[in-house]
């Protein structure tokens, strides 16, 4: 039985995340490190705290000597790595913090991983770790940049990242494997594509939409809308990183997706009509600077060794997701007051 650290799990993918290990696996205990920023919000987790394996630490994953101070406490020999800024647009007019936060606290934590684990920690040339141990890190398909109309992401495409966000998932994906080469540290790497689902907050493509329409508000599509995405429920992207766990070869990389691509303006004119909303609320504005114009995964890796295979289609995914959005109103209303609606202002104005 597993004892893990789970960090961001107050986030997006995070929550769902704890959501899913928790009803799935008789894990012993489930620890989440969060530093509860604008993106972290204990909502997405009610009803889970009264689980006596779960345990919530509000603290930053760069803070090594809380790091190191909960792994000698718990014992962890799992850690999944959500911890993130993990916004674009965020990235391009702040990317001081997406370098601290995404590459100095993912060394924090395979650092605190590898002196936790290690038989002979002070023997620079051992790499025998206890039994068991396995850190993961959860990445982004964003790491190979741009693909024209044809061809897909395989692990072995050269990284090629074009956002501050996109370079600092890059690097600390640079760092986790220098642990693996250097340390011999078991570690995985997982390259997800978008995710969509219940809990994300309403700065991404779709929540904003939703959002938007349901106050018939302006959908704003940046430039012609025609940028291409891999989307996958955010449910079978829990499933992939819980494959990798219990199957995943140390060192390798596995791509999760679920060959999916649409174009941002097809999923914009889906959601007005399942909320049964004029298209004249679609409004053109300026491109997001450097945006890339298609991602696409190959998930032949994932799929022929590990078994991996996701389960939700994308037209029963979305309209589960925009159901969830309009049965939780008070959900939304909270994560959109504050901090965020001076976010909102600042980006698209009024
Ligand atoms: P999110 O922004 O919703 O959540 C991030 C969480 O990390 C928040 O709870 C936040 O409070 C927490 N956090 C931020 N800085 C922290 C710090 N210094 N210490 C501790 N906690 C901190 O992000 P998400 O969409 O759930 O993404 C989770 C991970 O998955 C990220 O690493 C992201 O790069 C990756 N990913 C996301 C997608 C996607 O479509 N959302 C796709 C592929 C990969
Ligand atoms: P986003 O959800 O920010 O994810 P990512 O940039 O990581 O792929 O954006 C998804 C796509 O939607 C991307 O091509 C940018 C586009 N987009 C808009 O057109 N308008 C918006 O307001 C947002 C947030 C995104």
């Amino acid at each position: 039985m597993r004892r893990v650290l789970v960090t961001g799990g107050a986030g997006f993918i995070g929550s769902n995340f704890v959501r899913y290990f928790l009803e799935h696996y008789n894990c012993e205990k489930l620890v989440n490190l969060d530093l509860l920023t604008y993106a972290g919000n204990l909502e997405n987790l009610s009803g889970i705290e009264e689980d006596l394996r779960y345990s919530f630490v509000k603290g930053d994953i760069r803070d090594s000597v809380l790091v190191g101070r909960l792994f000698a406490e718990y014992g962890f020999d799992t850690v999944v790595n959500f911890a993130a800024e993990s916004h674009v647009d965020r990235s391009i007019t702040d990317p001081d913090i997406f370098l601290t936060t995404n590459i100095i606290g993912t060394q924090v934590l395979l650092e605190a991983a590898k002196q936790a684990w290690k038989l002979a920690p002070q023997d620079k040339y051992s790499r025998e770790y206890r039994e068991g141990v396995r850190y993961l890190q959860v990445s982004t398909d964003e790491v190979y940049g741009a693909l024209g109309p044809e061809g897909k992401f395989a692990e072995t495409t050269p990284l090629t990242p074009n956002s501050p966000y996109s370079a600092s998932k890059a690097s600390a994906d640079m760092i986790v494997r220098a642990y693996y080469k250097t340390y011999g540290l078991p570690v995985n790497i997982t390259r997800c594509s978008n995710n969509y689902g219940p809990y994300q907050f309403p700065e991404k493509l779709i929540p904003l939409m939703i959002h938007n329409a349901q106050a018939d508000k302006p959908l704003p599509v940046y430039g012609d809308g025609m940028q291409i995405r891999d989307w996958l429920y955010v449910e079978d992207h829990c499933s992939a990183i819980c494959t990798v766990l219990e199957r995943g070869i140390p060192g390798e990389i596995y791509n999760v997706g679920g060959n999916n691509e649409k174009a941002n303006i097809e999923i914009v004119r889906l959601i007005l009509k399942e909320l049964n909303k004029p298209e004249s609320l679609i409004a053109h504005v300026q491109d997001r600077p450097g945006h890339d114009r298609r991602y696409a995964i190959d998930n032949g890796k994932i799929t022929s060794e590990l078994g991996w295979q996701p389960v939700h289609t994308f037209e029963e995914g979305i309209v589960r997701t925009i159901h969830w959005y309009l049965r939780n109103p008070d959900w939304l209303e909270h994560v959109t007051s504050g901090i965020y609606a001076d976010y909102y202002k600042k980006m698209y104005g009024e």
